[in-house]
């Protein structure tokens, strides 16, 4: 009689490969099928944010103290749906030769404010619709319950450049 330790030999029964063959392409397959779908629905949330765009809108030589509107276009991204919008600023550039560049939303509900255009509120803007008013820097002062919102600002090169629009960094309320 032997001492050898005996080998067990273990068989995969034509049943268990079947069944491992067919299972493990079947994963393969569905994995290779979902992946695709679950990035492309989640894309846009996995996009670097990174640095906002800027967009050149006027040269700094033509800004003064008084406010003057600046049209441009800037392209959104909202998901998937990229397009470039028309916007507008009112941009000035005080003594030292800060600039801010503001909204023309209105605060209140939307309308588009103006400057210097109503009697009773010189140098000011003024929202037609329910009378909101607001001080040079965007500050305001009856109706509307928050400061104009302004953009970014970098300068390069002589120029002004704008970037996101956000809340008021210059009002304290
Ligand atoms: S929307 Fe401007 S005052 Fe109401």
């Amino acid at each position: 009689m032997s001492n050898e330790p005996k080998k067990q030999k273990k068989e995969v029964t034509r049943r268990q490969f079947l069944a491992y063959t067919l299972g493990g392409t079947g994963g393969f397959l569905a994995a290779s099928m979902i992946v695709p779908m679950v990035r492309f629905a989640v894309d846009p949330l996995l996009q670097d944010k990174g640095e906002s765009e800027f967009v050149k809108v006027i040269a700094l030589d033509k800004l003064s103290d008084e406010p003057v509107s600046v049209p441009f276009k800037m392209l959104q991204k909202d998901g998937w749906v990229e397009e470039e919008v028309d916007l507008t600023a009112w941009i000035t550039k005080n003594a030292s030769g800060q600039v801010q560049a503001l909204s023309p939303i209105c605060k209140h509900l939307g309308c588009t404010v103006n400057w210097n255009t109503e009697k009773k509120y010189p140098n000011q803007y003024f929202c037609p619709c329910h009378g909101a008013h607001y001080e040079k820097n965007g500050k305001n002062l009856a109706i509307a319950t928050a400061p104009l919102d302004e953009y970014e600002v970098k300068i390069q090169d002589n120029y002004v450049y704008l970037g996101k629009l956000g809340p008021n960094t210059k009002v304290t309320t």
